[in-house]
């Protein structure tokens, strides 16, 4: 069903795709803990082009290959490649394409994911497009979501902080959207969700709320996904300083909030989410940044052909 395809964004795919990855990477999960060896992209090469910063995704991915038994080649600094030089993305695309199986890339720019996969024979993963989209992010939320709720849907999801920038938010909603949950949109008034994809949203029947309310929010809430002010999409520093610090979540409002509230965030976190929240049981954002594996090995060996 996904062999051969780029995963470019999430409004891509299928409650059947969705399904299909899920159970999976639940499957590699397994295996991996019970110690086996799994060989199913042995002799196979991934690129991983990380052309901005990033921990989890790119030692994730990287992971996820080395457990599937592929190898990897990886650029993990703009600096150290020849972008530095000058070179267009479509010529480095062209030439790593010549090298490997399956192409995993992260740039700072809108739709670079595209420009990869149209100058590439092999898929390639987007892995974080600009304040685009971030789909294996959503991937792996939607699994978190699946293991801590025990569901996909019907459920009601408040998004938090960095609506704006923030494209782990933007790719998440559609998947909240397809699992039917209901949205609720809480951030300052100049980090809103983009009405375009509000709108897109909307008109695949999502229900959505906006507010700045975030105590209302939460008191209705059977989970809360946290996002970090991206501080490096800001041109002015001063506006950032405005709005950094406008939402934290604390032990306190968790008292405050609906029963056995799932707390998720994407990570890396800055002062979104203080530390007393951590030994809080719903706090699922480290189990949530664990799980990145199991759903990367699924989409590797899915879109590689390789299971
Ligand atoms: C996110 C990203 O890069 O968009 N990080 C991640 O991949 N887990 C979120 C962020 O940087 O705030």
């Amino acid at each position: 069903m996904l062999k051969g395809k780029d995963i470019l964004n999430t409004a891509q795919f299928s409650l059947q795709e969705l399904n299909l990855i899920m159970n999976t990477a639940a499957n590699f999960e397994k295996r991996v803990k019970s110690g086996e060896i799994i060989r199913n992209m042995e002799g196979q090469v991934v690129a991983s082009l990380f052309f901005e910063p990033s921990t989890r995704t790119r030692l994730s991915f990287e992971t996820a290959a080395n457990r599937l038994g592929a190898r990897v080649i990886s650029v993990a600094d703009a600096k150290s490649s020849s972008a530095a030089k000058g070179e267009s993305l479509a010529d480095t695309i062209r030439t790593v394409d010549g090298y490997a199986d399956v192409i995993v890339m992260r740039h700072p720019m809108n739709g670079s994911a595209q420009i990869a996969a149209d100058n590439a024979s092999h898929p390639v993963i987007n892995a974080g497009d600009g304040t685009g989209q971030h789909p294996t992010q959503a991937l792996l939320d939607l699994y978190t979501i699946r293991k801590e709720r025990g569901v996909l849907g019907g459920q009601t999801i408040t998004f938090l902080g960095d609506l704006k920038n923030g494209r782990t938010v933007h790719s998440l909603g559609y998947f909240m959207a397809l699992c039917k949950n209901k949205m609720i949109f809480v951030s300052p008034k100049s980090l809103k969700m983009p009405a375009k994809i509000t709108e897109d949203l909307r008109s695949r029947g999502a229900e959505i709320e906006e507010t700045e309310d975030v105590e209302k929010a939460l008191s209705v809430s059977d989970m809360v996904y946290v996002t970090r002010v991206q501080r490096e999409r800001f041109e002015d520093p001063e506006e950032y300083e405005k709005v950094k610090g406008v939402y934290v979540i604390n032990r306190a409002m968790i008292k405050k909030a609906k029963k056995g509230i799932t707390i998720l965030h994407p990570l890396p976190r800055v002062d979104e989410i203080a530390t007393d929240v951590d030994n809080y049981e719903g706090a699922a954002y480290f189990r949530q940044a664990h799980n990145g594996v199991y759903i990367r090995m699924a989409l590797l060996a899915l879109i590689s052909g390789s299971i």
